[in-house]
């Protein structure tokens, strides 16, 4: 069975495990426990120190996702296009191709800004798995707003998903959709959905690795902090710092020759 076909079967049985990654090191530790891991745009902010995802470049993605594929044995790589990239259905069936070439991923996520279907369709076409992104956009929302807070917006976020489904997507991450939202597309759809601060009413769920090790310093509600690695990594580097300073590091048993 396809690695995308195990996802689909998850559907209604167990709940499907996703973190993002942008290194081979990352990578090797979630390939153990992730169903899929997403090289997302995320890395914009997080990685690049940059204010929103909208001016990450394409082919720094696709070598994050050379890194990342590296660390992966049995997970399904997920490689997010990039704001830009897929305006019309021909450029992102050429980026699309270009990505699933360099970086030997499974399926690529494009965000929804409820008429990119045809750009889903013709993805498809070209044999690469696709997964959809509703709900808060950050590549087309301007501001942040949690969808389906009423009946109205509900009805738009199920055609929505219905229309990505029939596209051809095989699953569709919901970010910050309500859980009554999120209820209602879990049911309608026969792909999963993958929750990102959407409630446990989704097929599984997906977080920003560095904001669950608390190292982004990014912790809205809907992340939990497993760790704080800022602390733990500064305590090793003031340490380090100390020893170096006091002449404590390196010792004769650090010295690769002689005395
Ligand atoms: O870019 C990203 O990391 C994402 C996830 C948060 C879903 O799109």
């Amino acid at each position: 069975m396809s690695k995308i076909n195990k996802i689909l079967k998850k559907k209604n049985k167990s709940k499907i495990v996703s973190l993002t990654a942008y290194s081979t090191s990352i990578a090797k530790i979630l390939d153990n426990y992730c169903d899929i891991i997403l090289v997302g745009d995320s890395m914009a902010n997080v990685l690049y120190g940059m204010k929103n995802t909208h001016n990450i470049k394409l082919n720094t993605i696709i070598q994050h996702s050379i890194s990342v594929k590296r660390g992966i044995k049995k997970s399904v790589l997920v490689v997010d296009m990039p704001k830009g990239s897929y305006q019309n259905p021909s450029q992102a069936k050429k980026n699309a191709k270009f990505i699933f070439k360099k970086t030997k991923c499974d399926a690529i996520k494009i965000e929804s800004n409820n008429k990119n279907f045809k750009i889903i369709k013709e993805i498809k076409k070209a044999k690469i798995p696709v997964m959809g992104h509703i709900g808060f956009t950050p590549q087309f929302d301007k501001k942040f707003k949690v969808k389906g807070k009423n009946k109205e917006e509900v009805k738009t976020l199920i055609k929505e998903a219905i229309s990505i489904e029939k596209a051809g997507a095989f699953s569709i991450v919901l970010e910050c959709v309500t859980p009554n939202a999120a209820k209602c597309i879990t049911k309608k759809l026969k792909i999963p959905t993958i929750g990102i601060g959407s409630s446990s009413n989704c097929d599984g769920q997906i977080l920003v690795t560095d904001d669950i090790l608390g190292l982004s310093g990014f912790y809205p509600k809907f992340v939990k902090k497993y760790i704080n690695l800022n602390a733990i990594i500064e305590k090793a580097v003031k340490q380090y710092s100390k020893d170096v300073t006091k002449k404590i590091f390196p010792r004769n048993k650090n010295f690769l020759y002689g005395k």
